[in-house]
């Protein structure tokens, strides 16, 4: 399809970057850690669902650096053959259930001024890794691309997209495929994170692509996974990185993109979650 739609794609492998510390994860993780060593905490305090790359990314960062990390589980209860949870206690990182009434207060400046005061020697950083270190570490990922007329990664929270809006000349578009339903508020976030994707108009969030919501996904999507993953030897899990892969399918499909444009996608990690989504059975 890619030649008779005259297309170039490339695929940014950052899954690729570390075993375990990788993807957007990392891109977003490397400013943290410098401002939380320029601040001398010794400790990490983050939030996540039982499943979340995030977690995941954070107790393996923890061990690698020699961090003491703490992650607050959206709960109520831990399920101890859970396998991210399962990974991030092999890490040495304190789990926290929290029932999901506390959990919602994760954004909330009162709860965090009082886990600040548990956890003194603490950085504590947002659920997903998202804020504005976070972004310099997917622009620093957008500088290092050749040029493309389309950069596309799938969205969140927002960061991602943010700190390559950020880092891509203004020339290239930059898309976002936002894996949740109902995503349009993600663009005021977008806006709030990043004073460039405020002034720039080269940037998209494609909210139409959500296959159900955050963590669905179709026998279809799945089948695409695994066909590119036999066809192109490119592994892809369904919730971030084969959601937009699909999305950009169904786009060159369609003709959204001119001939002779050069696309890159970006491959964000996230592969542990198909672990996850074995053991629930949601896959084979
Ligand atoms: C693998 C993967 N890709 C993409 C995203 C979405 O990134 P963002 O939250 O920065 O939009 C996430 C979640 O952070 C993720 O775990």
């Amino acid at each position: 399809m890619l030649s008779e739609k005259k297309i170039s794609l490339s695929v940014k492998r950052d899954d690729q970057l570390h075993p375990l510390i990788n993807g957007n994860k990392w891109r977003k993780l490397k400013y943290n850690l410098i401002a939380m060593q320029a601040q001398q905490k010794t400790e990490l305090v983050t939030f996540g669902g039982a499943f979340s790359n995030h977690i995941h990314a954070c107790a393996a960062a923890g061990k690698q650096f020699n961090l003491k990390t703490h992650g607050i589980i959206r709960g109520p209860e831990l399920d101890q053959q859970n396998p991210t949870l399962k990974f991030a206690k092999q890490c040495a990182m304190q789990l926290h259930p929290v029932t999901r009434l506390e959990y919602r207060e994760r954004h909330n400046p009162d709860y965090l001024a009082q886990l600040q005061t548990r956890f003194p020697n603490a950085y504590i950083l947002p659920e997903g890794g998202t804020n504005k270190a976070a972004l310099l570490g997917c622009k620093e990922l957008a500088q290092s691309l050749p040029n493309a007329d389309y950069v596309i990664c799938p969205t969140g929270s927002g960061g991602t997209l943010a700190g390559l809006i950020e880092g891509c000349d203004n020339t290239t578009q930059v898309l976002g495929v936002a894996v949740l339903k109902q995503a349009d508020y993600l663009v005021d976030e977008i806006k709030s994170l990043s004073a460039i994707a405020m002034q720039q108009q080269n940037w998209q969030l494609l909210t139409q692509f959500h296959g159900g919501g955050y963590g669905k996904f179709s026998p279809e999507l799945w089948q695409f996974c695994q066909m590119m993953q036999t066809q192109h030897q490119l592994p892809l899990e369904p919730i971030y990185s084969g959601k937009m892969m699909y999305a950009l399918w169904q786009l060159i499909a369609q003709g959204y993109f001119p001939e002779g444009s050069r696309i890159i996608a970006i491959h964000t990690g996230g592969l542990q979650g198909l672990n996850g989504l074995r053991y629930r059975q949601l896959i084979g």
